[in-house]
């Protein structure tokens, strides 16, 4: 059994989550960036201590090896087919985002995200001088829903050459069932768009959900579509910024190629492949665990809201570590529940509107933390709130 209770301390270690001037006063819990606060798995450890006692850090590679292990892993938990050939590593998923908008779109290209969603996807648009539409996806009671006629005619009407897609769905929590990808890759196709699918949080599914990536909808979406993944989220090695984009299509894989040896992005870092390796040949066991440990964290978070705040709505997430919950009852603007979280419960979320149309009143809660650290942080919340 692996030990998620363990509180390990991670002030000092450049950690943006803890280090940042934000997070030095003592009662401040930080939940917002995604990354978690548990150990990775021992046999990952030992791969960066083997790596590092050799002492000789020369240019590094991909190994077979290394593309096995990648494979294997899409492969046994995903029943995922990829070939080697079709993996191009990048140093980061959000790198990758600018890398396929700069390889195949234009200037001034009209963008598709839906909303609310993860914010380095404008910002991977508009830093390219291409424009972003949105489509805003629809709370009904407890999950949010796309309507397809929406976003077709955010496509007609705005001449969309890309959508980016992020499944599992980024704040929200929402798994994409494969209906809902069969009509969103089926329009796509109809009007020539092309489909960036981050699929970063794959892993992190939960009872009663399936991840369904993208080229297993259908066998024609991989001729115009791109897959991010890493293994960064789920096994916590973001800072080794080792990423797996998979690209079936030989002409927008060489494209995507040309744009990133353009960019300056060099080969990957020799303990980001050995941290990934280790992680999808030994991690499976580990990530099992994890799974019930975050459910059950969240299955804990719902009952607290329930039981001691029930004004607040709790968006069951049926993926990702992170949990998105409406505020709205509290009659507060962004400011002043910005300030609620910060100065008087003392956490630090990632606020809802930076998510963009539709994320004004929410907050999200990354629970990859202790139960400990979760319990302590909604006391401080209820506390807050009832004062
Ligand atoms: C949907 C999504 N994509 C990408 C990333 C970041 O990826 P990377 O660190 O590989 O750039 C995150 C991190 O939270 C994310 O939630």
């Amino acid at each position: 059994m692996y030990d998620f209770d363990k509180v390990i301390e991670r002030k000092g270690t450049n950690s943006i989550k803890y280090d940042r001037e934000k997070a030095q006063d003592p009662r401040i819990i930080p939940m917002w960036v995604a990354d978690m606060d548990f150990e990775t798995l021992p046999e990952v450890k030992e791969a960066l201590v083997r790596r590092a006692s050799h002492g000789v850090f020369g240019y590094a590679a991909p190994t077979e090896s290394y593309y096995q292990a990648v494979i294997n892993w899409m492969e046994t938990r995903h029943q995922f087919h990829v070939e080697k050939d079709w993996i191009v590593t990048t140093s980061g998923v959000v790198g990758a985002l600018k890398l396929a908008v700069r390889a195949l779109t234009q200037k001034d290209d009209a963008i598709l995200v839906m909303k609310p969603v993860y914010y380095p996807f404008d910002a991977s648009i508009q830093l390219n001088g291409r424009r972003v539409i949105e489509c805003p996806l629809i709370l009904k009671e407890n999950h949010y829903e796309c309507d397809f006629d929406i976003f077709e005619k955010q496509i007609i009407d705005h001449d969309v050459k890309m959508f980016i897609l992020c499944n599992p769905h980024n704040p929200i929590g929402k798994v994409w069932t494969k209906e809902e990808l069969y009509q969103i890759g089926k329009i796509c196709q109809k009007h020539h768009v092309y489909v960036v699918s981050d699929e970063i949080h794959m892993d992190f599914i939960y009872s009663g959900h399936q991840h369904i990536p993208f080229y297993n909808v259908d066998p024609a979406f991989g001729d115009f579509s791109i897959i991010c993944s890493a293994p960064s989220k789920t096994f916590n090695l973001a800072a080794l910024q080792t990423s797996n984009i998979i690209i079936k299509n030989k002409d927008m894989r060489e494209k995507f190629q040309d744009e990133k040896n353009a960019s300056g992005m060099s080969d990957p870092n020799i303990f980001g492949l050995e941290a990934c390796e280790a992680a999808y040949t030994f991690g499976a066991k580990w990530v099992d665990e994890l799974l019930v440990y975050l459910a059950d964290n969240i299955q804990y978070m719902k009952d607290f809201f329930k039981e001691r705040l029930p004004q607040l709505k709790v968006i069951s997430p049926e993926g990702l570590y992170l949990v998105w919950v409406d505020m709205r009852s509290l009659g507060l603007n962004k400011d002043e529940l910005e300030t609620l979280m910060l100065e008087k419960a003392h956490l630090w979320l990632d606020e809802g509107y930076i998510f963009g149309t539709g994320g004004d009143g929410f907050e999200r809660f990354n629970v990859a933390c202790p139960r400990s650290v979760l319990k302590q942080a909604l006391e401080q919340l209820e506390k807050a709130i009832k004062e």
